[in-house]
């Protein structure tokens, strides 16, 4: 698979088998995810590996117990009312393995620099035939004083960028792009 291969048939997976994902492959995914740019090469990015059944669902418990609490001031929640209601539904789709990408210090570039470090980690999962979501609905519990104590991040620090990864069930079809909205093209 090239770049542009795996750029295209990355997908959102949200449907995974019960198969492990094992140590070397996590070291490999973890050695494409550091070679993405950072500002000032400072690479900020730290990294926490979870594969722990009963603490992933301790965490999206938790999560959506904060998400349903936080619902009446944020209607974007509302919307995810009667999924999160559900006690069957895990935040993370019962994915082997979370990847957590956090920072040691706040700040935008930071976060931009785990970002990139999570689409790098991605891009080669995908390359790898492994499935990858961006679990946002994560980051508040992941964020909780007590949580990145046991993530072993210094309470300064963030979680930026949580990356479920897993062997995919099933692949989901393409979600459609819209044409790049170009503002301006400022040419001689
Ligand atoms: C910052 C961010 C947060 C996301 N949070 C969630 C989430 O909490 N749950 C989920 O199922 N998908 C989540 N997604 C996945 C998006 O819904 C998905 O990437 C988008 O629908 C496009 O689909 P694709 O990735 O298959 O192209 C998130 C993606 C990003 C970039």
């Amino acid at each position: 698979m090239n770049v542009m291969q795996a750029i295209t048939a990355r997908r959102a997976v949200r449907d995974y088998l019960h198969h492990p994902v094992e140590p070397d492959v996590i070291q490999m995914l973890l050695h494409a995810a550091v070679q993405a740019p950072s500002a000032r090469n400072r690479q900020p990015w730290r990294f926490a590996i979870v594969q722990d059944a009963e603490c992933l669902k301790r965490y999206s418990d938790a999560a959506k117990a904060l998400l349903l609490a936080d619902g009446d001031r944020n209607p974007k929640v509302l919307a995810y009312r009667d999924l999160l209601t559900q006690p069957q539904f895990n935040i993370f789709y019962n994915a082997s393995t979370l990847i957590v990408i956090g920072v040691e210090e706040r700040s935008p570039y930071a976060e931009a620099d785990a970002w990139l470090a999570a689409q790098n980690l991605m891009l080669a999962a995908c390359d790898a035939d492994l499935g990858t979501c961006c679990i946002g609905f994560a980051l508040g519990v992941l964020n909780l004083p007590e949580v990145k104590q046991e993530l072993h991040l210094p309470p300064g620090g963030a979680v930026v960028a949580p990356i479920i990864v897993g062997y995919p069930r099933t692949m989901p079809a393409p979600v459609p792009r819209a044409e790049p909205q170009v503002m301006a093209w400022i040419r001689p």
